[in-house]
């Protein structure tokens, strides 16, 4: 029987709530073991599953809430959505329609930079908790290194602290400017709970190889990739590389699933995004086949450290000056 079979016939069939959401119950036997998701110990001895559902640019809530529901049925345990996704409603949802037990999966958010400051972090993070319909929250992210961020993360802190949230992340501070260099640096330097997990653009085209010598190797961080596939801004180039593709069939496999057992054999975390059940089956059936060393290798020599969303660091600057305020 296939996994997928395996998993569909273990979901119970789908029934009415009160919200109006439609109700598909999942039962816990499929654990994380028996899908096959690799987990990282994070360095608070934390566990975290590396292979996630990206949720960036789904379309509205009730969309996302139905992708979501798919990668859990699917055996995906881990979530990553945003404040500034306005989606958190639709993954919560997702966990609560699921039937899983809330210590089974993973969810990730984080904090946008209009909610920076000793003043307003910590009941922004308490709305965040109601907008997930959680008591606490695996991984926070504060999500750019601008602005008040320092004072934000250290209500994080105080909210770990208070159990609120499991591991602290910080996202996008790999921007090649000496400002966000001494941001990091302080914030290494002030943080009495040091982060465990970056979040980064990061794929075959640019594998980030200066961020993990000069970031995530001294800090003992969780690389975890965001635009895991090239992102929508790539134009599919990483799933139109005749190399990726030529490498996936020898094992029957789409280049969408060679990258991603890449990131997985490479030790990292990636989420990719979907809103289409079949591409989400896909991307975690992964744990089936393995690349060689030959391959990994092929792979790595792709690597032109060509991102695909180049916002410079004075342009990021500028979301801390407004935005609205949800
Ligand atoms: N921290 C940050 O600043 C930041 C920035 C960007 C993203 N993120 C996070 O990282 C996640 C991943 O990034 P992303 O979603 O932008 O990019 P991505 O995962 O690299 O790519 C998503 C795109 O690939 C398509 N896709 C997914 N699986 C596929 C498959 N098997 N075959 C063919 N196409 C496939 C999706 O379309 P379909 O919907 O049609 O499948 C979507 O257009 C986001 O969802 C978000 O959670 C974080």
């Amino acid at each position: 029987m296939k996994r997928r079979d395996f998993i569909r016939m273990m979901s119970f069939a789908v029934a009415a709530t009160a919200t109006g959401y439609p109700k598909a119950q999942i039962t816990n036997l499929l654990k994380l073991e028996e899908a096959g998701v690799p987990i990282a110990t994070l360095n608070n001895g934390v566990k975290m599953p590396r292979l996630g559902i990206g949720t960036f640019l789904q379309p509205s809530n009730e969309v996302c809430r139905a992708s979501v529901l798919s990668a859990l049925q699917n055996g995906f345990r881990h979530i990553d959505t945003a404040h500034a996704y306005n989606d958190e409603e639709g993954c919560g949802q997702a966990v609560k329609d699921s039937g899983l037990k809330r210590e089974d999966i993973w969810v990730t958010s984080k904090l946008w930079v209009n909610d920076y400051g000793n003043d307003i972090t910590p009941r922004a993070i308490d709305e965040m908790l109601a907008r997930l319909q959680v008591d606490y929250i695996d991984l926070l992210y504060v999500h750019q290194p601008v602005g008040r961020v320092l004072e934000a993360y250290h209500a994080m802190e105080v909210a770990y602290r208070a159990g609120k949230i499991r591991a602290l992340g910080i996202s996008n501070f790999d921007y090649p400017d000496e400002r966000c260099e001494a941001l990091l640096k302080e914030l290494m330097a002030t943080a009495e709970i040091k982060p465990q997990v970056l979040q980064v653009e990061c794929h075959p085209y640019a594998q980030r190889l200066d961020v993990k010598e000069k970031i995530v190797k001294p800090y003992n961080l969780q690389l975890e990739c965001w635009y895991p596939l090239g992102g929508q801004w790539s134009n599919g180039a990483l799933l139109q590389d005749e190399t990726l593709k030529r490498i996936g069939q020898a094992h029957g496999k789409s280049a969408a699933q060679t990258i991603l057992r890449w990131h997985m054999q490479e030790g990292h975390s990636a989420i990719p995004g979907s809103k289409n059940p079949d591409h989400i089956n896909e991307n975690i059936s992964i744990f089936d086949f393995e690349l060689s060393d030959a391959e990994m290798a092929e792979i790595r020599g792709l690597n032109k450290e060509q991102r695909f969303y180049n916002a410079t660091y004075e342009q990021t600057m500028g979301f801390a000056g407004g935005g609205p305020r949800r």
